[in-house]
């Protein structure tokens, strides 16, 4: 990015822009390079201006959410970062049917809404991402996802215009949808959840939260499950079976407490992350015959 596009680009928004931002302090997992610019927009009118800013000048633009199912290589991401904040995090709670900013932090969407009686998200429960995000990787557990409570999705299109999808064009299935393609930018969902009470909702979310804590590493820097499960089957215990938890490469380790885990004992490169994950890969596709796919989202480009 040149600096005339720097400078154009700060004056677009009311927070100044983070150029040459390391991405490790914006990924869980604590790994990856430099991105050019990050873009921390407000407003829908700041997202369109900048998202209009890097159609015309042809810059990449990723959007990143918590950074919680990602991982970026070490050199970095070339073009523009954007985070939805403000206005694009909004909840409101107007009638049964809700409407939440794209950039909002799901557990926050979790215990706002079982508190006012609002159940059908509990599926998500620990998943320490943005609606956003997880709507387009169809969040949840291994049966149930968040796509299942949509009604309709707004979307900035990669055209750069606003569009609202409906529901019969939206297409989820295990850990996938197809909200990639029909926007650059999730703007806003809207939900139908169902009437419960706020105290049974809550015991359903700590139950689950208690599992997590329980079979997951929730306390270290991690990206949740590196691969999706192969039809009929869990790649936790294929991984687990193969031998793999506790393997290393660097600083990157296979977590001892869920072999489908990644975990990052202190200064690890997205590079031994990346070899170890082949590593497991393998080690399954030798011992099993099973090809993992992977779940996690890689992005950037090598250092
Ligand atoms: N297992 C092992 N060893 C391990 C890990 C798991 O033998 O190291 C066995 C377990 O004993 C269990 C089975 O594998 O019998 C399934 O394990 P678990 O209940 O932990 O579920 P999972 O299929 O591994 C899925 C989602 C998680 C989600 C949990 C919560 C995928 C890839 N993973 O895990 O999602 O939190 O269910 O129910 O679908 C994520 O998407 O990032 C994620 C963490």
């Amino acid at each position: 990015m040149t600096e005339q596009e720097r400078k154009a680009l700060a004056k677009l928004v009311t927070e100044p822009p983070k150029f040459n931002e390391p991405m490790r302090h914006h990924t869980t997992l604590r790994v990856g390079g430099p991105a050019d610019a990050l873009v921390t927009v407000h407003t829908l009118d700041e997202l369109q201006k900048v998202v209009q800013f890097a159609l015309e000048r042809g810059l990449p633009i990723l959007v990143l959410g918590e950074g919680s199912n990602l991982i970026v290589k070490d050199g970095g991401i070339r073009g523009i970062v954007l985070r939805l904040s403000g206005e694009l995090t909004r909840i409101n709670f107007d009638t049964q049917e809700i409407e939440v900013g794209g950039g909002t932090y799901l557990p926050h969407l979790l215990v706002k809404a079982a508190q006012r009686g609002l159940s059908g998200l509990e599926c998500c429960t620990g998943v320490p991402g943005t609606v956003g995000g997880a709507l387009i990787s169809n969040a949840g557990t291994a049966e149930e996802f968040i796509g299942g409570k949509v009604t309709r999705v707004t979307v900035l299109t990669h055209e750069g215009i606003l569009r609202t999808v409906e529901k019969d064009e939206l297409r989820f299935s295990y850990r996938s949808s197809n909200l990639k393609e029909l926007g650059l930018v999730i703007v806003s969902a809207v939900f139908n959840l169902s009437r419960d009470e706020p105290k049974a909702i809550m015991e359903r979310i700590h139950r689950r939260w208690r599992y997590r804590w329980e079979t997951q590493p929730v306390n270290m820097p991690c990206a949740g499950c590196i691969f999706k499960n192969p039809p009929g089957d869990r790649a936790g215990r294929l991984l687990d079976a193969a031998g793999l938890k506790g393997v290393r490469i660097g600083d990157a380790q296979v977590s001892t407490v869920h072999a489908n885990f990644i975990v990052n004992l202190g200064n690890a490169k997205a590079k031994d992350v990346l070899a170890l994950a082949e590593l497991m890969r393998e080690t399954v596709k030798a011992k099993f015959g099973i090809t993992l796919e992977y779940e996690v989202q890689i992005v950037g480009e090598d250092e």
